[in-house]
Formats: structure tokens, sequence, C-alpha cells
């Protein structure tokens, strides 16, 4: 369908303390609170692209357990597809242990059980659905070889391909070559060879880095920069969306609310210009409330934010 985005993703489930500060090694802390919710990059940038207004298929795999029904109920709760979803006769369903300081920062630890899963077969079983897609998207969070077939199959069928390298991954060249954007933060930008001589660089510093990585290591490239905002270069030019000053509650799954959105607005057609100043928006609002799908705004407190228009989408 016109717009449609194709979600090829990580799906976890969270499991989120709320502390002061982070335990040292050998410490034993309280928390103040503590949550299970659906996580998971893949997951939390297909919820953050339907909440904005996208039509959103998600392709992923869970394990045959508890925490998989919890999964699937929550993505139903949010009106998302689940016919893509499938589960793993022997694995769990991905888990993270997230703990999120009074400061807003977060640490996380990943085991992808089930999303090992998602190996390049089962984007091959896909091939219809991604090339029905305005938009294909991914993340580092899957199996290398499983990215490199998702951006194979997208160029083949000469649907838009979007990579966010959340964690990096050793993924092949021509895979980065064709993302368009390739979307990542300063740490992920640098793995890449995208960088700054500067610790703190500027907004400024940064899009010129990215404008000169244009062609060279990306189609068009997107680096986020937390509290700072982001900037985004392709051939038609480089841009920086400075970020309105906001408290951080909590920070978790904020760059997947970013990206999520990005890829929704992309998917309908706008500029990748319009498309970072929204995309920042919608990452600002993400950390003003804790968790990470239950803190995404929408489509209309979005563009309300970005103080973007809401024109129809075609
Ligand atoms: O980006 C945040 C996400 O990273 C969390 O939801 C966690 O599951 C990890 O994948
Ligand atoms: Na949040």
């Amino acid at each position: 369908s016109p717009g449609l985005v194709v979600v090829v993703g990580s799906l976890n489930v969270d499991s989120t303390s709320y502390v002061g500060a982070f335990p040292e090694p050998g410490e034993t802390i309280r928390s103040h609170g503590f949550q299970v919710a659906l996580g998971g990059k893949g997951s939390n940038q297909a919820v953050a692209a339907h909440v904005v207004g996208a039509s959103v298929d998600l392709v992923a795999r869970l394990g045959a357990d508890a925490a998989g029904d919890f999964a699937v109920a929550t993505l139903e709760r949010f009106g998302l597809p689940t016919a893509a979803i499938g589960r793993a006769a022997d694995a769990p369903t991905g888990v993270a242990q997230i703990t999120v300081a009074d400061s807003g920062e977060n640490t996380i630890i990943v085991t992808s059980g089930a999303n090992l899963a998602v190996t390049p077969a089962v984007v091959d079983a896909e091939r219809e659905r991604i090339a029905s897609a305005a938009l294909v998207l991914t993340q580092g969070e899957l199996p290398v070889a499983t990215i490199d077939r998702v951006a194979e199959l997208a160029a083949g069928a000469g649907v838009r391909f979007v990579l966010n390298l959340a964690p990096p991954a050793p993924v092949a060249a021509a895979t980065l070559a064709s993302s368009d954007p390739l979307v990542l933060n300063e740490h992920e930008a640098r793995a890449v060879g995208i960088g700054t001589d500067a610790a703190d660089a500027s907004l400024d510093a940064w899009r010129d880095a990215a404008a000169s990585a244009v062609g060279r290591i990306a189609r068009s490239i997107v680096v986020t920069l937390g509290g700072s905002g982001a900037v985004a270069a392709s051939v038609d030019g480089s841009w920086t969306a400075p970020a309105p000053a906001v408290d951080a509650v909590d920070t978790t799954g904020a760059g997947d609310g970013f990206t999520g959105a990005l890829a929704a607005f992309l998917a309908e057609g706008r500029p990748l210009e319009e498309a970072l100043r929204i995309a920042v928006a919608a990452g600002a609002l993400a950390v003003q409330a804790r968790g990470t799908v239950d803190s995404y705004a929408s489509r209309a407190a979005v563009l309300r934010t970005a103080g973007a228009d809401g024109r129809a989408r075609e």
C-alpha cells in the first residue's frame, strides 16, 4: 500500500529498574520503581511510526513463552498488525535489562534470544511484503546476514532502505551504501568512520561530517546528538535540527521514537530535511515521559512541537 513502512526488526521485553544513581560493581542498591514493557529497537520503531500515522508491518520473531504473549498483546493494544511475527520453538523472547538513573541516563543489557531466528530465510519469505513497501527499516540488533539480505531485497525491489545501525554491526559496505538514510548516534557514526575531531562537536561540525560521507559511506546520513538535536545530509544538501530544551525523565527508546517518526514521514514523501525536524520533535517528546513505547507522542503532538504542517497524507 502507498506509504507502508515494513520494519524487519528486533523485539524484546524490557525489565526496567528506576534508580537514584547507577550501582557500582559489587554494590546492591534499592530501586524506586520497576516496569515490564514492550521493547526492542525494531518493535519500538514500528510503534513509533504507527503512532505518528504510518501503516506499519513488523517482521519479528518471539519465543513460544509468556513474554511473547505479552509482546503480541501489547502490539495489538497499539493497533499494529502481528501477521509477520512468528514464534521460535527453541529460543526465548528477547529480553533487555534496563537501569534508568534519576539523571535520565540508562544502561541496557540485551539477550537476543528469538531475535536470532530472524534469519535471511525469514526475510526471503517476506519478499512480497518488502516489495510492496514505501520504505523498509531495520536495525543493528538483528544478525548481520539478515540486515544485508533486507538491503539486497529492498534494492532489488526499488524500495527505500533505512538502516539504524544500533548497536554497531559489521554489515556489508553495499548495505551501508544503499542506506537512505543511515541513522546513527555519535558513537555509531564514529564506528563507521563518520566523525569530528572534537569530543563535544557542534551540530554544524556533525552536519559537515555527515555531508562528507554522502555517497562515500551511505546514500544519505542522519546523526542524532541527544539533547542537542540531529543533523542530516544527502545529495540534495545538509541540515541541522536543534532540539528544544526539555527536562529528560527517561531517554530509553527516544532514539527509536526519533527513527520511527523519521521513517514514517519519509514514507509519506516528505523531504529528508522536514522529516528530520519532525523526528527531532518526536524524540524530544519521548524523553519527557517514562518508558519507551508508552512515551511516544501522537502525530498531532509531534507536528505541533515541530511547527510542521499536518497536511493530509498522499
Ligand atoms: O533502544 C531501546 C531498546 O534497546 C530497548 O527497548 C531494549 O529492548 C533495547 O533493544
Ligand atoms: Na521515554
